[in-house]
């Protein structure tokens, strides 16, 4: 081999090793940048409106913590909107009195200004609203079949109700803070105030299957967020367990007959029992429920960690 076509050769080596070497770098800059810009970027109007909306508005499902959006377009027009929208606040500060009514409904619950939300993407999500609303399409609803609960849905919603089958994305049992009919009134949980802690009449309460499935999709409210924001609670469970609060409800049959005061009254006594026991059980609860949460994390990371771990 002749010495100049060698050291071409080691040139040529050490020129692909750099370039290997910049390339690399380079594809480790656009991951990095491509791991931030993918919230932002790669999504569709859908995906949008799932990851930043579904938890507060279906289209067509029915109110959950905001109304349903269906035909919102028939309601306020494009310019109104598109002032509301990015910044809910200023307009309830301005007094528009169709916010302050909307305001009402929602218990006084303000939108939170939505998150990377461009003029392009505002008009893209309006368009969106707008097309699936004349198209009749349902968003929200958490995905939920509209098939009629099997004694399979029953027999696999009471197993992860009372945490029996742990739920596939880890998020802990129901009944460490609820009850739902009979299950879980001896020793279950008490975490959730009443009258929330017990989900029996918890259809009535939120508005029948669709409405509670999106509910539970992505839980509004601050502990069932924090609970279940990192282990959600997947479409065929939530089926699943709502055909067991169906179940009660309807086992429960006197109930529908039980006149709106009663309700009212038994509702209240068991909200002062409730705080009470709330106010007595919480730190304790909160601290085990906690305590499971993380240490399922660790589980999860690694399986050696928990190995004689307390109890
Ligand atoms: C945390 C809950 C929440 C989220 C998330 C949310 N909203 Fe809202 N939205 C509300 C509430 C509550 C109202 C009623 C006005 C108020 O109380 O602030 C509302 C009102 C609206 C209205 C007016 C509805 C009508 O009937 O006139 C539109 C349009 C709207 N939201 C669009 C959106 C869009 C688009 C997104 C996602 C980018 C979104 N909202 C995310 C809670 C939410
Ligand atoms: C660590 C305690 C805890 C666990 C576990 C838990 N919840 Fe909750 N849940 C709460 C609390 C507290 C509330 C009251 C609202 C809030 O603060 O989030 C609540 C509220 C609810 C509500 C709304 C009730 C109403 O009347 O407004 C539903 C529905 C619900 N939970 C369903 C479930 C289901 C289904 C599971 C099991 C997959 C579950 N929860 C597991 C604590 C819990």
């Amino acid at each position: 081999m002749n010495p100049l076509t060698h050291s071409f050769r080691n040139q040529r080596t050490a020129g692909l090793l750099s370039t290997a070497f910049r390339f690399l770098l380079a594809f480790a800059v656009l991951v990095l940048l491509l791991a931030l810009a993918a919230p932002a970027q790669a999504q569709d109007a859908a995906t949008f409106f799932k990851q930043n909306c579904s938890s507060c508005h279906t289209i067509g499902a029915g109110r959950l913590a905001g109304p349903d959006l269906k035909n919102v377009h028939t309601r306020r027009d494009r310019a109104w909107l598109k002032q509301f929208v990015p910044n809910p606040r200023a307009m309830i500060d301005r007094g528009d009195p169709y916010v302050l009514k909307l305001l009402q409904s929602a218990n006084g619950v303000v939108m939170p200004p939505p998150q990377g939300l461009t003029e392009s993407r505002l008009n893209e999500i309006l368009d969106f609203i707008e097309a699936e609303s004349k198209a009749g399409r349902i968003w929200g609803g958490g995905g939920l079949s509209d098939r009629p609960y099997t004694a399979a849905d029953f027999v696999l919603g009471r197993a992860l109700f009372s945490g029996e089958k742990p739920l596939a994305k880890g998020g802990p049992a129901c009944i460490s803070c609820h009850t739902v009919g009979t299950l879980g009134s001896f020793g279950g949980g008490r975490l959730a105030p009443a009258p929330q802690y017990d989900l029996t009449r918890v259809y009535e309460r939120l508005g029948g299957r669709k409405a509670l499935g999106s509910w539970l999709s992505a839980p509004p409210t601050p502990t069932m967020n924090a609970i279940f924001k990192q282990h959600p609670i997947e479409p065929t469970e939530a089926f699943a367990l709502l055909s067991v609060v169906e179940d009660a409800a309807a086992s429960s049959g006197e109930a529908d007959a039980v006149p709106l005061l009663n309700f009212f009254l038994i509702g209240l006594g068991g909200a002062v029992a409730g705080l009470v026991i709330f106010g007595t059980v919480w730190r304790g609860r909160f601290r085990s429920v906690r305590r499971a949460l993380v240490r399922g994390e660790l589980q999860r990371g690694s399986a050696s960690l928990t190995t004689g771990g307390e109890r």
